[in-house]
Parts: C-alpha cells; sequence; structure tokens
C-alpha cells in the first residue's frame, strides 16, 4: 500500500455536547416556604413527600433500595432486565426517552443498551444530584444527547421546546405513582398522556397490592434506614425555612391503611415538642406527644386496579410483566389520541 492510497477507518460516532441542564424549580423561593408553613400550620401537620429527596435524601433512599425487605427495586430491575429484550421490542428504537424521579439514572441507563434512545432527558426534583449523575453518564453513552430538569413534575410538566417530541417514552418507574392520592395520579396520567403526542409511551413500575407484614417490613425496615430517611426531611425542612425541629424528638411511622389501599409514612412526637421557623416574617407550631406529621403514602393497587387507573387516564395498556411472585408489575401503555 503506498502513501497516496486512501484508508478508510470507521470514524467514531460523534460525542454528542455535554448535558444541558434547565432548572425550573427553585429549591428556595417563597412558594416553597409558603407550602412548608402551610403544611406544617394545618391541623394534622403534613410535609410533601418531594421534601424527602434532598442530597442525603436521595443517598438514604438508595441505601433503602439495598434493604432485603424493600422488595420494590430489586423485584423491578428483575422484571426489566428479564424483559429488556421484549420491552424493547415493542418500543422500538430511537425514543426520546423521559426519564420522570431520575434519582441516579441508574435505571433509564439499563435499558440504553437496548432501547438506543435518541434523547435521553432526566427530570427530577434534586438538580444538584442530578447534575453529577448525568455527567458520568454522558461520559459513559456519549453518543446520546442528554437534557436534565429540575423539575417538580408532581405539580405540572412543562417539557421545554429541546425535548424531542416525536416517540416520547415517559419512564416512571419505582412504583413512584404510587405516592400520588388515586385522583392525583389520574391528573398527573392526563397530563403525560397529552405531552406523550401520538406515538408516545408511558412505561411505569407499579407495586402490587400484598399482606400487610410484607408491607410494613418495606418501609419500616429493623435496620431504621427508612426511618433516616423520613425524619431527614425534618433538617431539609430546617434548612429550607430556618427552623429548628429537634430530630431526636420524633420517630418515624409506618402504616398499612387497608380501607385506602395505602402505606402512610408519619413522624411522630416523642415528647410535646415546639419547632419555630424564621422564613416569611417567622412563626412556630407545637406538637403534644404522639401527633404526627404525615410525609408520605405508598399506594398499593391491585393488577386491576392499577390497569383501570392507565386506561382510565389518558392511556391504553399494552402490555405488561410481573416477577414470579408478581409482587410488583412493569406496564407499558400507548398514549391515547386526544
Ligand atoms: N416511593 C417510595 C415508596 O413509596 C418512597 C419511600 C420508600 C418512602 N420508603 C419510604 C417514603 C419511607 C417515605 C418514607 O416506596
Amino acid at each position: 500500500m503506498n502513501a497516496a492510497t486512501p484508508t478508510f477507518q470507521p470514524l467514531p460516532r460523534a460525542a454528542s455536547p455535554l448535558p444541558l441542564f434547565v432548572q425550573q424549580y427553585q429549591g428556595s423561593s417563597e412558594l416553597i416556604c409558603a407550602e412548608l408553613i402551610k403544611g406544617l400550620q394545618a391541623p394534622e401537620a403534613l410535609l410533601s413527600p418531594k421534601f424527602l429527596y434532598d442530597r442525603l435524601g436521595s443517598k438514604l433512599f438508595e441505601a433503602i433500595t439495598e434493604l432485603p425487605e424493600y422488595y420494590l427495586t430489586r423485584t423491578e430491575n428483575w422484571i426489566f432486565r428479564t424483559y429488556l429484550q421484549d420491552i424493547a421490542k415493542h418500543i422500538g428504537s430511537g425514543c426520546t426517552l423521559i426519564d420522570l424521579g431520575a434519582g441516579n439514572c441508574e435505571k433509564a441507563a439499563h435499558l440504553f443498551e437496548c432501547l438506543r434512545p435518541k434523547q435521553y432527558v432526566a427530570i427530577d426534583i434534586s438538580v444538584e444530584y442530578l447534575r453529577t449523575t448525568l455527567a458520568r453518564l454522558h461520559h459513559q453513552w456519549p453518543t446520546i444527547p442528554m437534557l436534565g430538569f429540575g423539575a417538580d413534575f408532581s405539580s405540572k410538566l412543562e417539557l421545554a421546546s429541546t425535548v424531542f417530541s416525536s416517540k416520547r417514552v415517559f419512564f416512571y418507574p419505582g412504583s413512584s405513582i404510587g405516592n400520588f392520592s388515586v385522583e392525583q395520579a389520574g391528573l398527573m396520567l392526563q397530563q403525560l398522556a397529552a405531552q406523550a403526542g401520538k406515538d408516545g409511551w408511558l412505561l411505569i413500575g407499579m407495586d402490587l397490592l400484598k399482606s400487610r407484614a410484607a408491607l410494613q417490613a418495606a418501609y419500616d425496615d429493623p435496620l431504621q434506614v427508612t426511618a433516616a430517611f423520613n425524619r431527614n426531611i425534618l433538617l431539609n425542612v430546617n434548612r429550607l425555612l430556618g427552623a429548628d425541629f429537634v430530630l431526636s424528638h420524633f420517630k418515624h411511622l409506618a402504616v398499612f391503611n387497608r380501607q385506602f389501599s395505602r402505606v402512610e409514612m408519619y413522624l411522630q412526637a416523642l415528647q410535646e415538642t415546639r419547632v419555630r421557623w424564621g422564613a416569611l416574617g417567622g412563626g412556630a407550631r407545637c406538637f403534644r406527644q404522639g401527633e404526627c406529621i404525615h410525609t408520605e403514602n405508598s399506594y398499593k393497587y391491585s393488577f386491576k386496579g392499577a390497569e383501570e387507573l392507565l386506561n382510565n387516564n389518558g392511556f391504553c395498556v399494552s402490555r405488561y410483566w410481573f416477577d414470579p411472585h408478581k409482587l410488583f408489575c412493569v406496564f407499558l401503555a400507548k398514549a391515547r389520541e386526544n
């Protein structure tokens, strides 16, 4: 071969630009303080579960997913691992993968190999957490364009114009939909369906109703990681509101409410205690011994109930996959034309 002969070498696929981040949700705005204060002053105090996921909270939740009693993540992962080819076959390649509550983006990343998305959009309330994980992910998958959104999609989902509009696949794993009331979940699904467009899909993981003992153990583990996760919300509130919650005055409580088919999570005052805050002019609230702050519900659906929820709110269930014990179900649903 002489020097003039051109040699053809496969060109490396061009790397996509670095992930872009858009901050829609302002963690310190007056609105947030107002929301927190309203919850604290309610006769039955409550704090929105979105405040569980600050930096430390996200890490503690990651630890929860490793617990033997917390079967959800492990079981869902098994379903995705086992049926990945089948799932990808139904969706087809080149989708716009939109990860709702992306966290460490690990679950979505497992789909990349088979799904080959043409764009990956990670949405999470904890932007800082997203920044680090997306940077790492971009390094591993340089050819997939990525977008990070710091957004609270539980109130309203508005996708930026930079999100591709063709074949949107909303990925909503972890049974996070169970953290909404049935009504709220319906509204949120309708919003997703409207944003999905004609060729859109929803790939969603939902925990199924099971024995009280199994549920109780999953939400109140003997290592007390879940307790730490739940109580950490008070640290976050202290920071956001300039409040002075004493953490040792509250204990984690998880109760399965069969009537509403949900696990209810509370922080219960171990003694009479008072919290004061400095934000928005300041204020205070007293808690009697035994009084509770409601932090989260985790609704558990029967298979039929889950299917109905999806079918009644803008989607049409097309496939579903279980684990062998039917603890958990992954649904693939097509957005219905509106
Ligand atoms: N989305 C999770 C779930 O419902 C969140 C969660 C797990 C949680 N354990 C918790 C929330 C304890 C509050 C307290 O399974």
